[in-house]
Order: C-alpha cells, then sequence, then structure tokens
C-alpha cells in the first residue's frame, strides 16, 4: 500500500511538472491571397466542410480544444498539427506548385474515400468533422472537378 502511494504521489507530481512544458500554438499568419478557401472561391458548404473537418491541422487557422491544454496531451496534438501541416497545409495553397496541387488533391480524394481524414481519433472530440458519406462524397467531387478542369 505504501509503494502504491508513493507511486501515486510521484505520478501526480510528474503530471503537475509537465504542465509547465510549454508548446507553441500561436498560428503563423494567414496571407488570404494563397488561402486555399479565399483562391478557389470555395462555396459555403464545402467551406464549412473543410474548415470543420481539415483545417485544424492543414493550416495556419488551427482552433486549439481545451484538452490541447493539457500535457501530455497537447504534445501529441500539436505534433499531429506539425505533421498535418508539413503534408498539406491549405493555408499555403497558392505556393504549390502545379504537381504538388494534383497529388495533394489525388490523395486527399484517397483519404476521405477511405476514411483516413479526417483522423479517426479527432472525430471522436469534432462532430462536425464526422462527415457522414454525402459529405464525403461532396468533398471528394469538390476536388474530382479541380483535378478534371486542370484549373489548379
Ligand atoms: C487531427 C489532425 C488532422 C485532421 C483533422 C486531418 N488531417 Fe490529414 N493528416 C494529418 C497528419 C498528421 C498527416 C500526416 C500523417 C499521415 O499521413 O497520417 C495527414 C496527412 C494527410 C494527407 C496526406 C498527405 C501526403 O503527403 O501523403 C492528406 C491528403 C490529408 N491529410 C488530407 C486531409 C483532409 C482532406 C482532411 C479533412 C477531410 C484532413 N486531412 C484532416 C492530420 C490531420
Amino acid at each position: 500500500m505504501k509503494t502504491l502511494k508513493k507511486i501515486l504521489f510521484w505520478s501526480l507530481i510528474v503530471f503537475a511538472m509537465i504542465q509547465f512544458i510549454p508548446t507553441d500554438k500561436v498560428n503563423p499568419p494567414v496571407d488570404r491571397k494563397v488561402n486555399f478557401t479565399d483562391v478557389r472561391k470555395t462555396p459555403a458548404k464545402i467551406q464549412g466542410m473543410l474548415k470543420g473537418a481539415c483545417y485544424d491541422c492543414h493550416s495556419n487557422e488551427t482552433v486549439y480544444p481545451k484538452y490541447a491544454y493539457i500535457a501530455p496531451i497537447s504534445w501529441s496534438v500539436k505534433s499531429h498539427v506539425n505533421e498535418g501541416r508539413e503534408h498539406l497545409n491549405f493555408s499555403a495553397w497558392g505556393t504549390y506548385n502545379k504537381d504538388l496541387k494534383e497529388s495533394m488533391l489525388n490523395k486527399a480524394v484517397q483519404t476521405i474515400q477511405n476514411k483516413t481524414m479526417p483522423m479517426p481519433g479527432y472525430i471522436v472530440y469534432h462532430k462536425e468533422a464526422n462527415l457522414s458519406d454525402a459529405e464525403r462524397a461532396l468533398l471528394v467531387k469538390y476536388f474530382d472537378e479541380m483535378l478534371k478542369s486542370g484549373s489548379y
């Protein structure tokens, strides 16, 4: 029993201490001239889905939920945001070359269809990201039409 109490005590101390390790939650500035939804003049419905389901990890407009302020969850959230932005940052869309845009559109279609995006763990805490099959189909159609028209 004594050992258990000690473990509990030190766990609490460690938990309290790690709260002081900061994570950077300041969003980089958004340039409307290169931001996907501005450049593309994306219709409101599609824009709502992108902002609600993708923009938290794939743009500079991340809205951090309350739990993102508690370590060690905060570290996991921040690493997803960093990694997400590295792969695809809608806020930097206008700076991508045509090949990269094409590849991202294709990958977006794939990941939405096979339901690897939005990340399943994220959907649990973000109802608006839990896209129905019909909503997924709309998003896929939007990206597909861009690909077909070649205007990206
Ligand atoms: C909770 C964070 C999060 C959300 C929300 C999210 N993604 Fe991702 N996404 C990631 C991470 C992290 C990666 C990189 C690792 C991986 O591929 O799993 C990624 C990778 C991708 C890739 C692959 C890029 C490449 O280079 O292979 C595409 C495309 C993508 N996401 C599209 C989307 C779309 C479209 C949405 C919304 C419908 C979305 N994601 C929502 C975190 C997220």
